[in-house]
């Protein structure tokens, strides 16, 4: 059936559909697949993005049909449309734009690492095709390596094979390094999509548009003007039903050299030369070879206790399934990151993380130097407040600036204003989830939005000497009360700077 003109009308102007091509997802059954695949690839349909020939093949072990698979999607998808905390939460699904995408799925049972079972499953595949592993990463590896073996990814003269691979990729620097080196035995780099989902918010990528598409902003993104960068992804939400992944993980691995490096890079990074893919890779590589490793002396970690988070009671992390009674992890981290690099040199980056915290935030903070002297002395004023400029990443999307501004009145009497871009005041809200667009950057070839392999490893490089610190620290992580603000020692990393974090906990 071809996309109806009612459908493809919403394409966006300026966007190509989308080369025809076969999405096999390895972890057909799982979450992700469930919760942001099948919303992004409905929202694609939606756009008319997707070409006539777009099929699905779902690859999994758990024994089923493509009926049962196809009618548990419906039943998910309809779900949405009653669940308000759902990523994806529309009014309604329209029934021809599901209908598409319906009779376009398969569903083959396999193993991941049965090569003969690949090799079937790629005498189903003419032309082009995406693997696209939703599936733990123990066995990304393996999976490449069969896929390899089974020769189903080998590229021919107009026809790709890509792969996708979800994180978390690897657990430290060796363990990134060998990955690399085993999916790129199989693969080109160029086949190779490494995901990091914070790269498909618009407020991640609206980082990049504010610095370089407005002159206003670069002449003071630098260390002349600029005393610190906060880079805060809090979380209310607790570990949940997570206990058995987050155990091994803990906040460091899980959130801090993949979300919030992409954040620090789009903050910081050179202007590209262009926006394609290597330029703004290459971008990141010399901004994270700049990043001195981290002193375990600048890293706090932290782990939630029982409290009350926003009016409701959360266990203790030691209390959630699959955790363990005495567990070291970390629900919690706070770092403070050197770039040794001219724009940079002397300018420190705060990150910070954490989970069962009294507020959901993830933003940027840029915060400006004093003036070089106190004009309003003799006056009211005795101290001017800072000017920062602060990008709301989520929930809040836009961009807040703090400015002095004078008082009515007779008195110069300087006072803290903000100035706000709100993306709900200017814009239609988009009922997207993120992956859309890496959907169909995937399937259009550009990397752009997708990392690298020595990206990857820079990262793990910069948190390495933490991980292997807290690996002998028998002390553990401090506990915080869940619902609060984190860990007390995370204060104090800024506080023996001088500094204070913006603060969590206002309105
Ligand atoms: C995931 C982490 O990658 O990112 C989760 O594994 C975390 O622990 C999540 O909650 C945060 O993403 P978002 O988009 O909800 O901010």
């Amino acid at each position: 059936m071809a996309l109806s003109s009612d459908t493809s009308k919403t394409m966006p102007p300026g966007a190509r559909r989308a080369p025809p091509c076969t999405l096999v997802i390895f972890g057909a059954h799982g979450d992700l697949t469930k919760r942001l695949l099948m919303p992004a690839l409905y929202n694609l349909v939606g756009n008319g993005l997707l070409d006539d020939g777009f099929r699905i093949i779902g690859v999994d072990r758990v024994d089923s049909t493509t009926a049962q698979w196809r009618d548990g999607l419906a039943d998910m998808m309809q779900s949405f449309t009653r669940n308000p905390n759902a990523e994806f939460h529309p009014a309604s699904i329209n029934a021809q734009q599901w209908d598409w995408l319906a009779q376009r799925l398969e569903y083959v049972q396999a193993d991941f690492s049965d090569a003969d079972a690949l090799r079937q499953l790629g005498a189903k595949l003419p032309g082009n095709a995406i693997f696209y592993l939703a599936i733990p990463s123990r066995f990304f590896a393996t999976v490449v390596e069969t896929l390899g073996t089974a020769g189903v990814v080998t590229q021919k003269e107009g026809v790709f094979r890509r792969v996708v691979i979800e994180k978390p990729f690897g657990s430290d620097l060796a363990s990134a390094q060998e990955l690399n080196r085993r999916v790129l035995s199989v693969l080109e780099e160029s086949q190779v999509f490494r995901i990091d989902h914070f790269l498909g918010k618009e407020t991640v990528q609206n980082i990049l548009a504010m610095r370089f598409g407005n002159l206003i902003f670069e002449p003071l993104w630098r260390n002349e003007y600029v005393d610190h960068v906060e880079i805060t992804a809090a979380e209310t939400i607790g570990v949940e039903q997570r206990g058995a992944f987050y155990e091994p993980t803990g906040a460091l691995r899980d959130m801090v050299p993949n979300h919030l490096f992409q954040l620090f890079a789009m903050v910081a990074m050179e202007p590209p030369n262009t926006f394609d893919a290597e330029s703004v890779r290459n971008a990141k590589e010399q901004l994270f070879e700049a990043v001195t490793p981290i002193d375990p002396k600048d890293a706090v970690r932290g782990q939630y206790a029982a409290g009350t988070v926003e009016g409701k009671p959360m266990v203790g992390y030691r209390e959630s399934p699959g955790v363990a009674p005495h567990s070291n992890t970390e629900t919690y981290v706070a770092l403070k990151l050197h770039v040794d690099n001219w724009r940079w040199a002397g300018v420190p980056f705060y990150l910070r993380t954490g989970k069962g915290l009294g507020g959901r935030r993830t933003e940027v903070v840029v915060q400006f130097r004093k003036p070089p002297m106190l004009m309003f002395r003799e006056t009211e004023t005795e101290e001017l407040p800072p000017n920062r400029i602060i990008l709301n990443i989520q929930p809040a999307q836009g961009l807040t600036v703090e400015l002095g501004a004078k008082k009515p009145g007779p008195e110069m009497d300087l006072t803290n204003v903000q100035a706000r871009f709100r993306y709900e005041d200017v814009f239609a809200k988009s009922p997207n989830v993120g992956y859309e667009t890496l959907l169909y950057d995937c399937l259009m070839g550009d990397e752009t939005l997708f990392q690298r392999a020595d990206n990857i490893e820079a990262a793990w490089k910069a948190v390495d000497p933490v991980l292997q610190a807290w690996a002998k620290d028998t002390a553990g992580p401090e506990l915080y009360e869940a619902g609060t603000t984190g860990p007390r020692g995370a204060d104090e990393l800024l506080h023996r700077d001088g500094r204070a974090w913006y603060p969590l906990d206002r309105a």
